[in-house]
């Protein structure tokens, strides 16, 4: 059963960026789906640590297209996403504590954090980088089935443009 549903409502506009999105609601259902079937806390690790992880990906890339686009709240925002990795750090580590409860307390942190930043303020940017991409002619990112690494994609994306 999926907790966590994406829907277009979500879309920030980006095909990349929607696809990463999505990605990431795929993992917070495995973990709610592990926890619901009561699997072993190693298998609840280690999604968290691949949630973590692809977070710290998703954000990067995430940062450098607002910055490409000289996005004007973009310190505003990655301080934002600086705050919410702290708060996913803090819940790691009171998981490898085993505190009571703690699988609950991540499931609500996550639908705040999907839920509520993406909601809130990643589609904030949204009319900001379609606006720019067209007026800058640089099209945004089109879905990839890239995994791993920010700039190989980021480059191969300015070249077609060239
Ligand atoms: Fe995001
Ligand atoms: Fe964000």
């Amino acid at each position: 059963m999926a907790l966590f549903e994406w829907d277009s409502i979500y879309s920030v506009g980006d095909e990349f960026i929607d696809n990463q999105h999505k990605r990431l609601f795929q993992i917070a259902n495995r973990f709610y789906n592990a926890y619901q079937a009561h699997q072993a806390r190693t298998v609840l690790g280690s999604i968290f640590d691949e949630l973590i992880d692809y977070t710290i990906l998703h954000f990067k890339d995430e940062e450098e297209l607002l910055r490409q686009h000289n996005f004007p709240e973009f310190h505003q925002h990655k301080r934002n996403h600086e705050k919410l990795i702290g708060l996913v750090s803090r819940y790691k580590e009171q998981f490898e504590q085993g505190d009571e409860g703690i699988e609950a307390r991540v499931l609500d942190f996550l639908k705040l954090w999907l839920n509520g930043h993406i909601m809130g303020m990643d589609r904030q940017y949204k009319p900001y980088i379609v606006e720019s991409s067209i007026r800058t002619n640089v099209r945004p990112m089109q879905g990839t089935q890239r995994q791993t690494g920010t700039q190989s994609v980021r480059s191969k994306q300015t070249n077609r443009n060239r």
